[in-house]
């Protein structure tokens, strides 16, 4: 590509991708609409589906008919429900309670009590749904949320076409959006996307990663694509490696009935750390369309794989009794729920590699865990040394290598590392940052992940959930590893409060690189 003449307009034939996908997306407001959720009564509507329902409604995001319909098996009056819904929304929402906002909302919020094998209950469900068609003006266009286990999929599906919702009316729309897990491994994944896809069109299924909701995870695209910074050194020519992190210092009381036989690689790595590592490798998509995107993290998975032995390339671990802070915690087997002799692990590391020119060579070191030092997730992009450097050893004895450090959560931002002289008469170069933080420079506040994933459901807008091809390969990543820890033996041990087993460790130090102390 040549210069323009001006040398300040962008480049003849060059389109900004950001650009263009933002044109598109004006205005971001949903049209007439209702949403139907299925455990409603659980831990996630609470937590965070109802109070981001709450949040768009404020940012005046939501027709103003939306309706809400919750489905459940509990005998709630809409009083009772509404109720529910008013707490869980003081408890969580992010804007400022607004009784007009609130009074108007819950006007649309309405409970159906049946469960999921009650053809009665699914029947009453399509009579409620049609009268908030005549009465609010939906419109017909429906997201049903399935937020319950993946074993209830196929019931509810199934109810949902018996009963003739999942079909829209002429003009109208019916969508599906679902929760991880998506499946244990490849088999199980292609059964449950069988499931939703005999039912409703991929076009209709929406996945949800909350990871991909949050504004760091898509401000990688535009650190990667709105600048000409990075990109010169975003390859295996300059790249040393990339380390990808996210740590959590919680632990598991009350969710062993869902984390137990599961663990921290199939909760975590296969859908959020495979997206981050997707998003970091990827080739600039020609737009942001949610075909362009999904088709260039498509083919970075289709080239990742674990790189061998996985005896040392891999690494698991349990916490077990420790300190967070100054409060000390029981460990994993301790834990309410969970099975003492349990082998699920709650700290997940992996060596992979992408097999592309841009990528050969350049490892992609993967962890995440529980109970770990403190909460954090970044990804380092860690740079090779000069090729050559004009100081004795003496003078860079206390410098590393650079790194460019996409901080996701908490104090989201970007971190450059780079090697200063330190001020005196001697020439000594270390290491120093460059910080740029998301709360000093915007003052707008950041949509939480499921405000920005539901809206986007509602308006048909799907780059941001991944497709069933992209979670049939990262099962496809996941599976070798998955079955090489279930035929050797039981996690590490590490203490609550640390950074997780000492195979996590080593498993970089065979490489002469280490873990970055986030
Ligand atoms: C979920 C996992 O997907 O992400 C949880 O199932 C984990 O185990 C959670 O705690 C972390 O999300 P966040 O947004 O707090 O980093």
């Amino acid at each position: 590509m040549s210069p323009s003449k001006s040398g300040s307009s962008p480049q003849a034939g060059w389109r900004n991708p950001l650009r263009d996908s933002r044109d598109k997306r004006l205005p971001r407001i949903a049209g007439p609409s209702g949403l139907v959720i299925f455990g409603v009564t659980g831990d996630l509507a609470r937590k965070k589906l109802l109070p981001a329902m709450y949040d768009l409604a404020n940012r005046g995001l939501l027709p103003p008919g939306f309706s809400c319909i919750g489905f459940g098996r509990r005998d709630w009056s809409h009083e009772e429900f509404t109720d529910y819904v008013r707490r869980a929304v003081e408890e969580g929402a992010r804007t400022e309670f607004n009784a007009t906002v609130w009074e108007r909302l819950a006007e649309g919020f309405i409970f159906v009590t049946g469960s999921f094998d009650d053809d009665k209950a699914f029947d009453t469900l399509a009579e409620t749904m049609s009268r908030c068609d005549q009465d609010r003006g939906t419109a017909g266009n429906w997201a049903f949320y399935l937020s319950i286990p993946p074993d209830s999929f196929s019931a509810v599906c199934h109810q949902l076409q018996r009963a003739q919702l999942a079909e829209a009316p002429e003009g109208a729309w019916r969508r599906v959006i679902i929760e991880k897990p998506f499946g244990h491994d490849l088999e199980s994944a292609k059964a449950l996307n069988a499931t939703v896809n005999a039912v409703f069109d991929e076009d209709s299924v929406f996945r949800i990663d909350h990871y991909l909701g949050k504004e760091t995870v898509q401000n990688i695209l535009a650190l990667r694509f709105a600048n000409q910074l990075f990109d010169p050194l975003w390859n295996a020519h300059y790249v040393d490696h990339v380390q990808i992190t996210m740590a959590e210092d919680m632990g598991l009381g009350g969710r062993a009935g869902y984390y137990d036989g599961i663990g921290a690689a199939r909760d975590v790595i296969q859908n959020h750390l495979l997206q981050l590592l997707a998003l970091v490798a990827m080739e600039e998509p020609i737009s942001l369309t949610p075909t362009e995107l999904q088709t260039e993290k498509i083919k970075v998975l289709r080239a990742t794989t674990p790189v061998a032995p996985l005896a040392k390339t891999t690494a698991r671990g349990q916490y077990t009794a420790g300190w967070q802070g100054s409060v000390p915690v029981v460990g994993l087997t301790e834990e309410e729920g969970f099975d003492p002799a349990s082998k699920t692990e709650t700290f997940a590391a992996c060596t992979l590699s992408v097999n592309t020119r841009r990528w050969a060579g350049v490892p992609f070191y993967l962890r995440t865990g529980k109970r770990l030092g403190r909460r954090v997730t970044e990804i380092a992009i860690v740079f090779k040394r000069a090729l050559h450097e004009p100081f004795a050893d003496t003078m860079t004895g206390a410098l590393g290598n650079n790194a460019v450090v996409i901080r996701v959560q908490p104090d989201e931002g970007v971190l450059m590392r780079f090697g200063s002289k330190i001020p005196g008469s001697a020439m000594e170069v270390r290491d120093v940052n460059m910080d740029f933080s998301y709360s000093e420079a915007f003052t707008e506040q950041s949509p939480e992940a499921y405000e920005r994933l539901i809206l986007d459901a509602l308006l048909d807008e799907s780059s941001l959930f991944p497709t069933n091809e992209e979670v049939e390969l990262s099962w496809q990543i996941l599976d070798p590893i998955l079955h090489y820890w279930a035929e050797h033996g039981a996690p590490e041990q590490y203490k609550a409060g640390t950074w997780g087993p000492k195979s996590a460790d080593r498993m970089l130090a065979r490489d002469g690189r280490a873990w970055r102390r986030p």
